[in-house]
């Protein structure tokens, strides 16, 4: 059964560890995903954008799909299955659908309407319930064809969003979406402490998760971080072995144009990287 992201945050937050929002695109991302976390005992986010409800033809077929896996696969370690940057509407749809975890993005609104907006979302969601993100301070890159600058959030803003009730809060602080430029200045620690300072308990989220260095992972989570977004990494993982098994024109050779056998490295490679990357967050064995 899916669970709100809520409780497995605050483990995660006494804890001294992170879990892992890795983003699904199919079948097999999900799969994937699913199995590691089983494996490693590690609770585990399903995060799933707007375009990505789309493209796997509607958030409805997104929660059969995942609750199918859930008890065909047998898999017993929490599992959320969380909107990520919602706009309004998107929240509404996914409540209705059966999430057990969304993210409303209000960073792109004055401040007043994104507390406004957030805190009606904070009543729906907790007579269901369903855990709640909010963001405030627009995190960089390129997600859905929106392109933002990595910005750094307002530690005030952050506190008024995050006394709104909310169960976790994505605050920008230098981190973007996909990969890294050459010339990145690293995240903004201090940012990153003054906002905890003034948030107290509240589970942080670190969105962009893809070539941040381990050693800065590592300290975004001392400093408060409790959940850490990934999506490219795996897309990355996923298309170069995906590549390599073409290049090297095994689908050429007996049935290897059977997707069943064309998708099987990709899967393999993202295996691998959820499960790297729950040992750098140190949320296995904490299912
Ligand atoms: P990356 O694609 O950079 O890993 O970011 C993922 C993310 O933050 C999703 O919200």
């Amino acid at each position: 059964m899916l669970v709100s992201a809520a409780e497995m945050l605050k483990k995660a937050k006494a804890g001294h560890y992170a879990v892992g929002q890795f983003n699904i695109n199919n079948l097999e991302w999900t799969k994937a995903v699913l199995l590691t976390a089983q494996e490693n005992n590690s609770p585990v986010i399903l995060g799933v954008s707007e375009g990505a409800g789309k493209y796997m033809a509607g958030y409805k077929t997104v929660v059969g799909m995942v609750n199918g896996m859930l008890e065909e696969l047998n898999i017993t370690v929490p599992v959320a299955l969380h909107l990520d940057h919602g706009s309004y509407d998107a929240c509404y749809k996914c409540i209705e659908a059966g999430f057990s975890s969304i993210m409303f993005d209000g960073s792109h609104y004055p401040i007043e309407e994104n507390i406004e907006k957030t805190k009606e979302l904070v009543k729906v969601c907790g007579e269901k319930g369903i855990s709640l993100e909010a963001e405030v301070g627009s995190i960089g890159g390129e997600e859905d064809g929106v392109i933002g600058m990595g910005e750094c959030a307002d530690p005030k803003e952050c506190k008024a969003i995050a006394d709104l009730g909310i169960d976790f809060l994505a605050a920008g602080i230098g981190n973007i979406h996909g990969k890294y430029p050459e010339n990145w200045a690293g995240l903004s620690f201090e940012t990153l402490d003054a906002i905890q300072q003034l948030t107290g308990e509240m589970p942080l989220v670190l969105h962009g998760g893809t070539g941040i260095p381990t050693d800065m992972i590592k300290k975004a989570i001392d400093l408060g971080v409790s959940k850490i977004n990934v999506n490219t990494e795996c897309q990355l993982s996923f298309a170069a072995a995906t590549r390599k098994y073409v290049e090297e024109g095994k689908d050429q050779q007996g049935k290897g144009y059977d997707p069943r056998k064309l998708l099987a490295p990709g899967f393999e490679a993202i295996k691998e990287t959820v499960k790297e990357k729950m040992e750098i967050f140190g949320s296995i064995g904490k299912a």
